[in-house]
């Protein structure tokens, strides 16, 4: 049964700001360049049940996912049925029946995994679809050069069980540019494999290696298709990117992307605390004058960081209040002594904008020593996601 009761806070998905997303990113490649939206991590904290349809919406026809169960999840919320579903990373042998049997795709970086492919779609009677996954560098997964050969022979022999859809390598670290010589290397060994690829298969597959950093970075590693996760929601993968793409924009007269997410709350309560007086557990915060604090019912138990503690902000009525005391499990305090208007019941915005003023998870995720990626991903599932 559904609950009466409202959660403390909700995720209000900016439809718009995905557009521009995506236009941006579009602008960026050649026409007819594939992009897969990477929506891992339950779309990076975006909330896949309102992330998926929406995106289908401006035309994303392919997801990626981590892992089987995510794909799972993926196929119950798209709602076209030209939709492609992939899977980058963990499928269970005994899952790819259910993989096959649903058309997801599916990398395959070692041998016993694509022997298994082949069994399971003799068994259920449909080819996989599988993404051969090369090891350029990155030293994670992938088949290692001496098993290109016999790996390609293979699946060129198996065409009546096997779908090759594409063949794909994942670069270390394109987001910094102290990693370009180890990008450029692995690139090149991607290459070497893709030629000994062209002299086995009659027709190449879609070729694949660039995540948002590379594909903003290094346009001679397009390819055929992209797999874009952070800055379709708005984030850059590091301020180097940014650095990089406004270099090359003097025009540019903001940031071209725009945070697809807005995190809110609202003041639960609100009191004055006297001079000289500890605020929340311990000693970490002493007020030196009469305050006035807000609560909001937020804390590390819904993804705001304890680390957080006397650095974070929140926007109150356009303003930005400062976190004061320890976050704790379920609530935090700000100070909101020169906003007098505040009252229990407004609207507090954790991540997003309220009246202009905006706060980017780049600038809560430095105040708390994360990555853009750590915090939204942490996100708990069980926050209302809804499209606005
Ligand atoms: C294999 C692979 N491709 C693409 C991506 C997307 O990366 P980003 O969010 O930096 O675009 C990831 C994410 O880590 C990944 O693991």
């Amino acid at each position: 049964m559904k609950s009466k009761f409202l959660r403390p806070s909700y995720i209000e998905l900016d439809k718009s700001a995905l557009k521009n997303n995506l236009e941006f990113l579009k602008s960026r490649g050649r026409k007819g360049l594939k992009y897969s939206a990477v929506i891992k991590g339950n779309a990076y904290g975006h909330g896949i049940s309102a992330y998926i349809p929406m995106a289908e919406t401006f035309g994303v026809d392919h997801f990626s996912v981590f892992s089987a169960d995510e794909a799972h999840g993926a196929l119950q919320f798209k709602t076209r049925e030209s939709t492609d579903i992939m899977i980058m990373g963990m499928i269970r042998n005994d899952e790819l029946e259910w993989a096959v049997e649903n058309g997801v795709e599916f990398y395959v970086f070692e041998k016993d995994r694509l022997e298994e492919a082949v069994s399971a779609a003799g068994r259920i009677g449909k080819k996989a679809k599988i993404h051969l996954q090369i090891e350029t560098g990155m030293n994670r997964t992938g088949f290692e050069e001496e098993e290109w050969g016999e790996v390609f022979e293979l699946v060129n022999r198996r065409t009546d069980r096997l779908e090759l859809k594409g063949i794909c390598t994942h670069y270390a670290g394109a987001e910094s540019v102290a990693n370009y010589y180890r990008i450029h290397n692995q690139d090149q060994k991607f290459r070497e494999a893709l030629n000994l690829a062209g002299r086995i298969f009659p027709k190449m597959p879609l070729i694949h290696a660039s995540s948002s950093a590379a594909f903003l970075t290094y346009p001679e590693m397009h390819y055929d298709m992209v797999r874009i996760g952070i800055a379709q929601y708005g984030f850059w993968p590091s301020r180097e990117t940014y650095m990089h793409i406004l270099k090359q924009n003097r025009s540019f007269a903001e940031d071209p992307l725009a945070r697809v997410m807005n995190w809110k709350s609202e003041i639960m309560s609100t009191k004055w605390v006297g001079e000289g007086e500890f605020i929340g557990y311990g000693n970490v915060f002493l007020t030196s004058r009469k305050i006035r604090i807000a609560t909001v019912p937020i804390g590390y138990t819904h993804g705001f960081g304890r680390n957080l503690t006397n650095t974070g902000y929140v926007l109150i009525n356009g303003e930005r209040a400062r976190v004061v005391g320890i976050v704790n499990m379920n609530m935090l305090t700000v100070e909101v002594t020169d906003m007098p208007a505040a009252k229990k019941g407004d609207e507090v915005v954790m991540i997003g904008k309220q009246n202009g003023q905006e706060i980017t998870v780049a600038s809560f995720g430095e105040m708390s020593n994360n990555l853009n990626y750590e915090v939204l991903t942490r996100l708990p599932a069980g926050i209302p996601r809804s499209v606005q």
